[in-house]
């Protein structure tokens, strides 16, 4: 009997040998640099939550002549001639997006989960802002605005409020922080949690939207081990008059695999949802914005008005992972994340470490290296390193270290529950997590980036994350 799944196996070693000569015979180094990443991913434990493995064909689809491709527009409406294939695989993505969330709009072209933010607040400054000051004064465009006019629309533009979950309770600097541009661009305030439960606190945030009166209310995060109510959220936009965005860029594909449900699942709440694609959705690096068809319109405007020229490959690939979150299996790795956090989280909570909001709901899980190892997120998160383990520093709420150092180190299960790695492998990620930061300790009392670590534990660690890997190795069928 012939076995499909060998076949392409074969198939993808194959391909792989034969994209790595073609490559080598341009130049060599990069060959080498590809084939030294398979490498590098192979030998580590993978536990940044923002990380995944995206499948062959998903990378397969983005290594391809639709790069050449210009498509600035939309399928259909292009300013470039003969784009038949790029509308077709556009408008599948688009479609396959629309299924999977049950969005009435998806657009496929940000290049990145910044990008899918900045066309969201556009469209939403658009439809809000932008069309009103146009219908006033009887204009359909903003080319036929009078110069003062459009002097006060730019300014009214510039001059809105939006509220975002702060930084340092797992919020993304795109939601309004000074260093990126959505901070420039609006008036920002952050709400918190609760500093002792480390929970987001709905009445606060409806008290604090009554007194700021934002234009926009965000949610969505990048290191909030539990799951927002975005029914409850989204009234509290409703009761302002503020427009309800959610990012939901690392929990996607849980919303993808049908665990968000009802009130934690943000796309029947929401105005705007933004994503990327490549976190626990497993595609490609990219994003995608949801929207109702109140915004649709404005979002389709994404380019040009803030992305350059379409990607047709990445959207190829975007095409190829939503059809796989489309298959039931997806939904079993979507639960699996979650097991497996769980796990993560009870064997680190059973050794001692302390985590933020004590546990976790989702994906992620926050240790406090502060106040459970006396170390700051820097040194840890590089201790794990050096034992095998790959992370990264976060800040934890009221973070005395500041969110260079900080004291947390954020954790997630998406990648390694990729691999095949079930509840009982995740309880020993934990103790060799907690071996390798039980023998760390900082260079000097006051050092924030120094550390020690006894190289007998690390040496120790290593050896039993490639016990570990061996039993799940990366592109299993892929030999170069
Ligand atoms: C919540 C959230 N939004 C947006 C982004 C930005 O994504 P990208 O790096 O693709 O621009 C991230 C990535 O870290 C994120 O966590």
């Amino acid at each position: 009997m012939p076995d499909p799944a060998a076949d392409i196996g074969a198939a993808t070693a194959t391909a792989y040998r034969s994209a790595l000569e073609v490559i080598a015979a341009s130049e060599p180094d990069v060959a080498d640099a590809i084939v030294g990443e398979l490498a590098s991913q192979r030998r580590q434990l993978k536990l940044i939550a923002s990380e995944n493995y995206a499948s062959p064909a998903v990378l397969l689809a983005m290594g391809n002549w639709l790069s050449d491709k210009y498509a600035e527009g939309t399928p259909g409406h292009r300013m470039y001639a003969g784009c038949e294939m790029v509308d077709q695989i556009e408008t599948l993505a688009a479609g396959h997006a629309v299924a999977l969330f049950g969005a009435d709009h998806a657009y496929v072209q940000p290049h990145s989960g910044i990008d899918a933010n900045l066309v969201a607040y556009w469209a939403i400054l658009a439809n809000r802002i932008e069309s009103p000051a146009l219908a006033e004064v009887g204009a359909k465009h903003v080319n036929d605005l009078e110069p003062a006019v459009w002097e006060r629309l730019r300014h009214d533009l510039h001059d809105q409020r939006m509220m975002g979950m702060s930084l340092d309770a797992g919020g993304h600097l795109t939601h309004g922080f000074r260093p990126n541009i959505s901070g420039k661009l609006f008036s920002q305030a952050s709400y918190g949690v609760n500093p002792e439960s480390g929970l987001l606190d709905y009445d606060a945030i409806a008290e604090q939207a009554r007194q700021f009166r934002p234009l926009l209310l965000v949610a969505g995060y990048s290191a909030y081990p539990r799951n927002p109510n975005f029914a409850r959220l989204a009234e509290i936009a409703a009761d302002v008059g503020a427009t309800f965005m959610v990012d939901m860029s690392h929990f996607a594909g849980l919303v993808a695999g049908k665990v968000l449900t009802g009130d934690l699942n943000p796309v029947p709440h929401a105005g705007v949802v933004t994503s990327t694609t490549h976190k626990s959705l497993r595609g490609p690096r990219g994003g995608l914005v949801l929207c109702t068809q109140e915004y649709a319109p404005y979002v389709d405007r994404g380019c040009p008005m803030v992305l350059g020229g379409p990607l047709p490959n990445v959207m190829a690939a975007k095409a190829v992972a939503l059809a796989e979150a489309r298959q039931e299996s997806f939904a079993g790795y979507a639960a699996r994340i979650v097991e497996n956090a769980r796990a993560l989280a009870g064997g680190l909570l059973s050794r001692g470490v302390r985590l933020v909001t004590g546990g976790t709901d989702n994906h992620l899980v926050l240790m406090d290296v502060g106040a459970s190892f006396g170390l700051t997120g820097r040194q840890a998160e590089q201790a794990l390193l050096d034992s095998g383990v790959v992370t990264n520093r976060n800040s934890v709420p009221l973070d005395p270290n500041g969110a260079w150092y900080t004291s947390g180190v954020r954790l997630g299960t998406p990648a390694l529950t990729t691999l095949g790695f079930g509840p009982a492998e995740l309880d020993e990620v934990a103790d060799v997590i907690v071996a390798a930061l039980r023998a760390t300790k900082p260079a000097a009392a006051t050092a924030k980036a120094k550390y020690e670590l006894d190289p007998g534990t690390a040496e120790a660690c290593r050896s039993r994350c490639a016990d570990l890997l061996a039993r799940h190795r990366l592109y299993p069928e892929i030999e170069l």
